[in-house]
């Protein structure tokens, strides 16, 4: 008898849950359980922006720094571009996906942004910028796996793949400040 009521109840829900897919499908990956679709479009609005910021100054730098006479760092520049360019991907597919539509628009970009394009002139500089840029967007990132990890695991996985590439890219920024100025500006 209590056999039977599970499998019932087991198919009841299945039933209840395949109706509800069919509802919503007009939602994409928007299920009814989600809620707070329009928050986390929201957040992920800004997220884009600073990658796109990221993508910016990456590349700017990548180029500048070859006046500069730093081929090594030109290229370690012109990597972590192509990596803010994933992660810019990632998350304007994401926003996609939860049915928002993601703000490429260069007006007003610099204000949605967590971090700023800068106005590095030397090398020193330029590392400088990105290992400030980096901070910030790895304690944004950290922000948001909170926030998103009680409801949207797949938005939170995709954050933690990003915040592991942005600590490699503070890494090695720090890396080239201590080699090309003997110290690191900050604590490590
Ligand atoms: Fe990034
Ligand atoms: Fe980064």
């Amino acid at each position: 008898m209590a056999d039977t009521e599970e499998k019932n109840y087991f198919l009841r829900d299945v039933k209840t849950l395949r109706e509800q897919a069919k509802k919503s499908l007009e939602d994409g990956a928007v299920t009814s359980d989600y809620p707070n679709a329009k928050k986390s479009i929201e957040l992920l609005q800004s997220v884009l922006a600073t990658e796109i910021v990221c993508v910016l100054r990456y590349t700017m730098n990548s180029i500048s720094v070859t006046g500069i006479s730093s081929s090594s760092v030109g290229e370690e520049f012109a990597e972590h571009a192509k990596e803010e360019r994933q992660h810019m991907m990632m998350v304007a597919e994401r926003i996609d996906q939860l049915g928002g539509d993601p703000n490429f628009n260069p007006e007003g970009l610099a204000s949605r942004s967590a971090t700023e394009y800068g106005d590095a002139e030397t090398l020193v500089e330029m590392v400088e910028g990105n290992l400030v840029a980096e901070r910030i967007a790895i304690e944004h990132y950290r922000d948001m796996i909170k926030y998103f990890a009680d409801h949207d695991p797949s938005t939170r996985s995709m954050m933690e793949k990003i915040l592991q590439d942005e600590e490699e890219h503070a890494a090695d920024m720090h890396d080239l400040l201590v080699a090309h100025q003997g110290k690191p500006m900050l604590e490590k």
